[in-house]
This record gives structure tokens, sequence and C-alpha cells, in this order.
């Protein structure tokens, strides 16, 4: 999916609306609320496999997994902690291996144990949920991840690498396992280009607002 250009008018437009409100409150000597100062606290939690993968119809043995790729970028861009989530029985390096034990895995319905999940995302506004997609969906470990948690008052990111299926079913996953989330706009960058992806994700960026 491409993303278009940030909206320079909005931007424009969020500029003015922040030093009218500034001239306002100066105006009255009273204080800024503190919400407006206070940073969303942002949880980046992501799913990657290295090992051998899909590469433009072909096969390449990938050191770090795309998602994590991806994952690197956006933690240099947002302010956030970051957690990997991890399967107890790893997945196999081999595609092929992979592709057939993710089928089994989805007509299962099944949920891969987690490697030491955090406790609580309590403490937590926004959350970021990054993975791969397998077989049009996040792996099935996305939704083991995503059922523990209490998701009210919480605003949740699909984030997807993919080589064309784009988020795939991500939004319909996580509206479903993420309780009582909102679900805020997804991301989806194409594998092979995720090194190349700085302006997509600085666009997304610009349009969620995340770290604002
Ligand atoms: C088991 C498996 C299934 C996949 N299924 C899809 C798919 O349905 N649609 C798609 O666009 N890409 C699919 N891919 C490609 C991956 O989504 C893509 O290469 C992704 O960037 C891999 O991310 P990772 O390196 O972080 O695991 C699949 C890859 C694997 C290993």
């Amino acid at each position: 999916m491409e993303y278009a250009n940030p909206i320079a008018r909005r931007d424009f437009l969020r500029i003015v609306a922040t030093g009218a409100a500034g001239a306002t409150l100066a105006a009255c000597g009273a204080e800024a609320p503190s919400e407006a100062r206070e940073r969303r606290r942002i949880l980046l939690a992501y799913f990657s496999r290295p090992g051998e993968n899909y590469h433009y119809g072909g096969r390449r043995n990938l050191r770090v997994g795309n998602t994590e790729v991806l994952a690197r970028t956006l933690r240099q861009r947002i302010a956030c902690d970051v957690h990997r989530i991890q399967a107890e029985d790893p997945y196999p390096a081999e595609y092929e291996a992979t592709v057939q034990r993710n089928v089994r895995e989805q007509e299962a319905d099944a949920r891969p144990a987690l490697v030491r999940p955090p406790t609580s995302l309590e403490r937590y506004d926004v959350v970021i949920l990054a993975s791969p997609i397998w077989n049009v969906r996040p792996p099935m470990i996305m939704s083991t991840f995503a059922e523990r948690y209490d998701f009210s008052g919480k605003t949740v990111y699909p984030v997807t690498t993919h080589a064309m299926s784009g988020l795939g079913d991500a939004r319909e996953v996580y509206a479903e396992a993420c309780e009582g989330a909102r679900l805020g706009r997804g991301l989806s960058v194409r594998g092979e280009r995720v090194r190349e992806a700085d302006d997509e994700v600085d666009a997304w960026i610009r349009r969620t607002r995340i770290d604002r």
C-alpha cells in the first residue's frame, strides 16, 4: 500500500491551532493542561522470523527479519518501549517448513506459546503490533499475544511487512483479539523494500500523529 505525502495543510492547521491555544493561555495567565504536554506511552511489540524467506518470487536468507528491520526504523523515530514477541517453540529457518507449520497452526486456530510476555500493558496508551503477513493474516502467535491483555482505552496500530498482501486481515484479527482497543491507521511495508521505507514510515507517523 502506498502512503501519500504528509498533508501539509493539516500540519499548517495544527501549528495555527497550537499557536492560538498558546496565545489564549498566555493571555489568561493559565498553565497549559498537563495532558497537552504529556506524551502518549507507546509499546512496540513485534514478531519477526530471520532465515530463508520470500524475495521477489525467489528466496533469500535474511540475517535480520524484515519486520525487525522495520521495528528498528520505528524505534529510531518514536519514543517507545520495545518487546520482541518470540515463540517458545521457535519457527524453522526454512521457508517451506515455516509455511507448513503456519498452515497447521491456522487450521487448528492454534495459540503458539510465548517466551516471557510482559505481565501487563497497563502503563501504555498506544500499542503498535508489528509482524509479517503469513497466509494473509498475522501469524497466530500475534493472537496469542493480543488476547492476553486488556486494551480498554488503548489504541492499537497494526503494522505489517508482506510480499503482496498489505495489511491482510490484520485489522480484523486485532479488532477481535485486542479487547477494548481502538484501532488506528495501519502501516504495511513490502518486505523486500523494508530498508528503503523511511519516507513511508515518516508519512505514517505524521498522519497518525502517533508520537504526539
Ligand atoms: C509462512 C509464510 C507465509 C507468508 N504468507 C504471505 C502472504 O500470505 N502474503 C504476503 O504478502 N506475504 C507472505 N509472506 C511473506 C512475508 O510476509 C514477508 O516476507 C515478510 O516481510 C517477512 O517478515 P519477517 O522477515 O519479519 O518474518 C509469507 C512468508 C512466510 C514465511
